[in-house]
């Protein structure tokens, strides 16, 4: 046994390194029964890996045993994810901001024409929600454009915790924001202006959808708006396939690599639930809205502004 070599940057402490000699006889590092996997400095799980050393980034499920030949997959940005376990969670925060501006379009623009349409809808007394907040940075961005209304209050939403530290530590400086964490369908929320998703409803499972766009309807104060950016699908499967060829070139020109982009989509496997932009309208009119128009739009990824 050989101990005391970091494989990942943050966690694999310990392991049994072994020369693996394939049948035409050349030699490669594996790794076999592994100690230990060490998160954030505390000892979390007993694993036995028997796979390739590269691949190994992370334990996203402290605790749990591995199986023979199963790991873990890097997504970028020091992220990793397993199969259908795409989770907000772990790590993730420490890397978010930089893994969603190269994985999403028009990510910071988006920002900023939120920061604009916000001019039409807040005012001095205004509460100001922002659905899935992640680490604030939206929601900070939004503040800080509407400094001079000093009544306004902002309110980020996220049901992940680790999240909600990251964004209270982002927004700390702000003092007319507040960080609440919970699931969105739950959360008690106060008349609003505004109430912005970016990003957001695509992970709510589609069985509870409508609940929410119902909540954000009855919410909202007669005049508000509901600001949605969605990735969204197309509305046939020609069109499908040439915008996922090209949204994974724009991937890889971000610099992800291919196994990356691959690994990322399987992570999201039953955890993103696009709708076709369609698709959307219709949650939002069954929920009550009739003026809907789109405000921008590059490939799979829509943002949409409602007003009640
Ligand atoms: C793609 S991120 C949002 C990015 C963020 N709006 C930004 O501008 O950087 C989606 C976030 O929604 C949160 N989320 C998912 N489902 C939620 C729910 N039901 N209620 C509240 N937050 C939720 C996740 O924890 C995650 O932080």
């Amino acid at each position: 046994m050989s101990f005391g070599r970091t494989v990942s940057p943050f966690w694999v402490k310990a392991w049994d390194e072994r020369k693996r000699k394939s049948a035409s006889g050349a030699e490669s590092l594996w790794f076999a029964a592994v100690g230990r996997i060490v998160t954030d400095g505390a000892v979390n799980a007993q694993v036995c890996f028997n796979c390739d050393l590269e691949t190994v980034q992370a334990d996203p499920q402290p605790g749990r045993r591995f199986g023979k030949g199963e790991a873990i997959m890097g997504v970028g940005q020091k992220i990793a994810a397993e199969n259908a376990g795409w989770t907000f969670g772990n790590n993730v925060p420490d890397t978010f901001v930089d893994h969603i501006k190269q994985s999403v379009p028009l990510y910071e623009s988006g920002h900023d024409l939120i920061c604009q349409l916000s001019d039409f809808f807040v005012k001095n007394d205004s509460v100001i929600y922002e659905i899935g907040t992640s680490t604030g940075e939206l929601i900070r961005k939004m503040a800080q454009h509407n400094a001079r209304k000093t009544g306004a209050r902002w309110v980020g939403l996220d049901v992940e915790p680790a999240m909600i530290k990251a964004a209270e530590n982002h927004c700390k400086d702000v003092a007319n924001i507040s960080i609440v964490q919970g699931d969105a369908r739950h959360v008690e929320m106060e008349k609003a202006d505004m109430i912005i998703s970016y990003y957001t409803m695509q992970f709510v499972p589609p069985r509870y959808r409508q609940e929410l766009f119902d909540k954000i309807y009855e919410t909202l104060n007669w005049g508000g708006a509901f600001v949605m950016f969605e990735k969204v699908r197309a509305p046939d499967a020609r069109f499908q396939d040439m915008i996922m060829q090209l949204y994974n070139d724009f991937k890889s020109r971000n610099g992800f690599s291919s196994e990356e982009i691959v690994e990322k989509s399987r992570s999201l496997k039953g955890v993103l639930e696009p709708f076709s932009t369609q698709g959307n309208l219709d949650l939002m009119a069954r929920a009550g809205f009739k003026d809907m128009v789109s405000v921008q739009k590059y490939l799979c990824f829509e943002g949409f502004l409602a007003i009640k």
